[in-house]
């Protein structure tokens, strides 16, 4: 029998056949693995100086060398090739653009993703350029960073260079990668780059990072942009004992607990950007973290500017519940009396994050339902496993599985009226896993960092047949 779901998504006997013209690709990111920090005169970003600071990175590892993508770009598009990827997420750094943040263009920076965008066109993928991936200039951190209003203007001003000299060939932006983490992990807890720990400067990064988000979708659409969207790190928040049974009830305290947590991690960023607004208890904690005026008048209006897609980068859902946690994560300013807990009885990934597919499925409905105006891609969705390479194969058996669980909770999504348009891997290659260095690796495509050579994964090749059959 053949079930066919409102936006042409068809389920026979186990088979989940795509709509026409879903979206296959992979991702990446620059400072993850481009190497050649030195290069072509690109200057350091917050990154470079973060992984050099000891104790930061796990190892001690940095992003000097990463992949070596910056040299090894063409073999790369190659081996996208071979994986019949559609479309190719990557993201510009700004330092190679704009070394000191501000001022002349570099454009020996740009030269560098004006060929990949070439051999990307040539090889007949289409590239979806991310504009800001984590890497900003070390000197505009030093003039003060995203806490400052001004990084906002210094990010339209970069964002309206960078589409000068590729919007020609580009039709697919995003303005920022996980505004989310950028502000609560680089100001918040500390965990990432610049490594600032207050909950005041991290509310005010969060909100000039959207303004920056809203001032660059404006240039963009100005220079004639085709498709503009915002990538966010989004999780449906759910209580422990919905980790297995979805409908299961919630007490009041813990409805109360979850719905504050989505305030901060979802509505912070979907509301103002989809709607205009913050919401009224958003306002509330921030004005008891240093207070609201950072946010000037017309700002709402600035960052709602109308966006084709919604980027969501899916791992795993977050789980909590009412009642103090143990240490209250500086990461979550607003939520001392909520305890966030590991979701007990799932497997996990190296990251030890918990394996829900079908959590995937309940935010994309719900974003779906609550946001019909826009369009929904996955920008990112993948796992980390310790892989070994045994007689030239690594047989990642439990990627494939996450993989496979986690599209056919896109294909229920869809099938349920969800907008999906499309799927980006995380990642094709194994890189520079932030603070956890080279250690965890999300490539579907094996890379040995002491020789450079890739080596396609099992899950490399099963991802190829699913996009050759447009389906499982
Ligand atoms: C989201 C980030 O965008 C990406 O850079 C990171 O590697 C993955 N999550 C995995 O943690």
């Amino acid at each position: 029998m053949t079930v066919v779901g409102t936006r042409g998504a068809t389920l026979t006997e186990g088979r989940a056949d795509f709509p026409t013209g879903f979206v296959w690709g992979a991702a990446t990111a620059s400072y993850q693995i481009e190497g050649a920090v030195k290069e072509d005169g690109r200057e350091p970003s917050i990154w470079d100086t973060f992984s050099r600071t000891p104790g930061k990175v796990v190892g001690g590892d940095t992003g000097d060398v990463a992949c070596d993508h910056y040299f090894r770009h063409a073999d790369d598009i190659r081996l996208m090739t071979e994986l019949n990827l559609a479309a190719y997420r990557f993201s510009v750094a700004w330092p190679r653009v704009q070394p000191y943040g501000k001022g002349p263009v570099n454009t020996r920076g740009l030269d560098f993703y004006s060929r990949l965008v070439d051999r990307l066109l040539e090889a007949g993928i289409t590239p979806y350029a991310t504009l800001y991936h984590w890497d900003l200039p070390q000197t505009l951190e030093d003039a003060g960073g995203w806490p400052e209003r001004d990084t906002a203007h210094r990010f339209e001003e970069y964002a309206a260079a960078v589409h000068a000299r590729l919007g020609d060939r580009v039709r697919n932006w995003a303005t920022l990668n996980e505004p989310w983490v950028a502000a609560f992990l680089g100001y918040g807890n500390g965990v990432h780059a610049p490594g600032r720990t207050d909950a005041a400067a991290a509310f005010r990064a969060a909100h000039h990072l959207l303004l920056g988000h809203g001032m660059a979708a404006r240039a963009l659409r100005e220079g004639g942009a085709e498709e503009i969207s915002l990538v966010l790190n989004l999780s449906p928040v759910i209580t422990p004992a919905q980790v297995d049974d979805p409908g299961a009830e919630t007490s009041e305290a813990d409805a109360e607990a979850v719905s504050r947590v989505d305030t901060l991690l979802v509505r912070q960023f979907v509301d103002p950007a989809l709607r205009g607004e913050y919401p009224a208890e958003f306002l509330d904690i921030v004005g008891r973290n240093g207070g609201v005026g950072h946010i000037w008048d017309g700002d709402l209006a600035t960052i709602n500017q109308p966006i084709d897609l919604l980027g969501i980068n899916y791992y795993n859902p977050c789980v909590v519940e009412a009642g103090p946690g143990e240490a209250a994560d500086a990461a979550w300013p607003g939520s001392e009396d909520i305890r966030f807990c590991p979701a007990d009885g799932v497997p996990a990934t190296a990251m030890g994050w918990p394996i829900v597919p079908n959590g995937l499925s309940r935010l994309l409905v719900r974003l779906s339902d609550d946001y019909p105006e826009v369009g929904l891609l996955i920008t990112e969705n993948g796992a980390a496993f310790d892989d070994v390479v045994e007689d030239g194969r690594v047989h990642d058996v439990r990627r494939t599985e996450y993989l496979d669980g986690h599209l056919r909770a896109v294909h229920a999504a869809i099938a349920d009226g969800a907008d999906v348009r499309g799927y980006l891997v995380w990642s094709l290659l194994d890189n520079f896993e932030w603070a956890e260095g080279y250690r965890r690796r999300f490539g579907i495509v094996h890379v040995d960092f002491a020789t450079q050579r890739r080596l396609l994964k099992d899950s490399a090749l099963w991802y190829r047949d699913v996009i050759t059959r447009n389906g499982l």
